[in-house]
């Protein structure tokens, strides 16, 4: 005997209640419950699940010696940034999840990178959000020809799986994954159960007939890939696409990659004309820098190959609150607090009676313990109102006794700050101690501890 059973359903861990929970006892997230509904048949007569990832192999276990490394076919996507963080090219039959916030500009990518990869064979678009007049207006915007681009306006897996065997792409595009529903499972499309079971069922068609797969996943507010985190598992790479809708800056990195590697990252700007690719992201990054302002500080990162400068502003102010504040954007919280705590220990600065407010610009994420020279310049700098020249960037991680630790690839850095302009570079004491770094026309200052920075700034006026 058949029936349905309702049942709440975590979009984090996946994990089931009978009832609604406003917090999940296995993750801990907080209102991630959703209603999903599941036929339910006894147990003996329970159909087997009919979409399973496929097999890679043969069952038989082979000689770790006896293997190949396998030479991966991969196609430009037309984008060399796009390329970059794909590791290379978009691989043959991989399967690619796109995830990021509505209107910040999926869609608009993947249209993009249609003729591209239509070059030798065919794309097939599957829109479940758009129709066909839509896609074709901003694909005429975007400048996009199409030769061999397939639109299909269709939400229904068997239908969409239909089509793909009848024109029998190479590349499938699939915008949204939310919107695609199978009508063997009886839950609402979006629901984790569809999602999930209409991803497989795309993985299951790339892998059997070497597909590419880039479907797009919608990410709500709290960030995590609405409905199906579990897809992050099911892919081969998860991009996440990034940046400040009010701003014109995208930054797009990959999170997952089985065929490269996840440091890199792929920097666009939305025009009218679509997303064009920055191939100089430090100077962007750099523009309408303000001048003679405390608290800001230069910095250079390493993403993936590539060194990049961006900014670090602080702003301190004398807190109205019992417990100050403290935010931050695109700096770890934690390493914030780290920092201060060295700065209060070691230079008796007052953070504690002090609100404290971070941000990155450009929308840029650091995340390298490298950046912390810079990051406890841009505290000083503001806590006591003195001014970081421009034209000096500063390199090196800190240790809680306030010394200044060694990084790595300073090199590299160094010639990306000198090919911007800069004139004067901090860097610790030890990189430079036992190799001399080869310099043009930047001065490098070595420093010991974070102490001996502060005569380095100078009294706003
Ligand atoms: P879209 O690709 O539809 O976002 P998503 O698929 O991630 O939801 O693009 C969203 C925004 O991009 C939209 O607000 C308009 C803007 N846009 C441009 O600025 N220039 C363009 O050429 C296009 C096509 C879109
Ligand atoms: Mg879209």
């Amino acid at each position: 005997m058949k029936g349905l059973k309702t049942f709440y359903i975590c979009t984090e861990c996946e994990y089931k209640s009978a009832k609604w929970l406003g917090k999940c006892p296995s993750c801990g997230a907080w209102n991630a419950f959703v209603e999903d509904v599941q036929e339910v048949a006894p147990a003996a007569t329970a159909p087997k699940r009919v979409s399973m990832i496929p097999s890679l192999g043969d069952n038989h276990a082979v000689g770790f010696t006896d293997l190949e490394i396998p030479d991966y076919m991969r196609r430009t996507t037309g984008l060399g940034e796009l390329d970059r963080v794909l590791g290379g090219g978009l691989v043959h039959g991989s399967v690619v999840l796109l995830s990021g916030e509505p209107g910040i500009g999926k869609s608009t990518l993947l249209m993009q990178i249609c003729d591209s990869l239509g070059e030798s064979r065919r794309v097939l678009y599957v829109s479940g959000e758009e129709s066909g007049g839509q896609l074709k207006l901003r694909a005429k915007r975007l400048g996009v020809v199409g030769n061999s681009l397939f639109i299909l306006t269709e939400s229904n897996i068997e239908s969409i799986l239909k089509e793909v065997d009848k024109i029998k792409p190479d590349v499938i595009i699939v915008d949204s994954i939310q919107t695609i529903y199978s009508a063997s499972v009886n839950s609402a499309p979006g629901s984790t159960t569809q999602v999930k079971e209409t991803a497989l069922s795309f993985i299951n068609k790339a892998k059997s007939d070497g597909i590419s797969v880039i479907m797009v996943g919608h990410v709500n507010k709290e960030g995590s890939i609405a409905g199906p985190k579990v897809l992050e598992h099911m892919v081969d790479a998860v991009l996440y696409f990034e940046g400040e809708r009010q701003q014109a800056y995208r930054i797009i990195r990959a999170i997952k990659n089985r065929y490269g590697s996840t440091n890199e990252i792929g920097v666009f700007e939305m025009t009218d004309k679509g997303l064009i690719e920055v191939d100089n992201p430090s100077q962007m990054l750099l523009a309408g820098r303000p001048k003679n302002i405390s608290g800001n500080c230069a910095v250079c990162t390493i993403e993936g190959t590539r060194p990049i400068i961006a900014e670090i502003q602080a702003l301190v102010t004398p807190t109205a609150f019992p417990a100050p504040r403290r935010t931050t954007n695109g700096i770890d919280y934690n390493r914030m607090c780290l920092i201060i705590a060295v700065l209060e220990k070691r230079l008796g600065l007052k953070f504690y009676q002090n609100d404290v407010y971070l941000n990155v610009i450009g929308g840029m994420r650091l995340d390298e313990p490298a950046t912390d020279v810079a990051l406890a310049m841009a505290l000083i700098s503001s806590m006591t109102d003195r001014i970081i020249p421009d034209d000096l960037i500063a390199i090196g991680e800190l240790g809680l006794a306030g010394e200044c630790r060694s990084v790595s690839n300073l090199e590299q850095r160094i010639k990306e700050a000198e090919r911007l302009g800069f004139k004067h570079a901090i860097v610790p004491y030890r990189n430079i101690e036992k190799r001399k770094i080869e310099t043009e026309s930047i001065n490098i200052i070595p420093i010991r501890g974070i102490y001996e920075v502060l005569n380095m700034m100078k009294e706003s006026n």
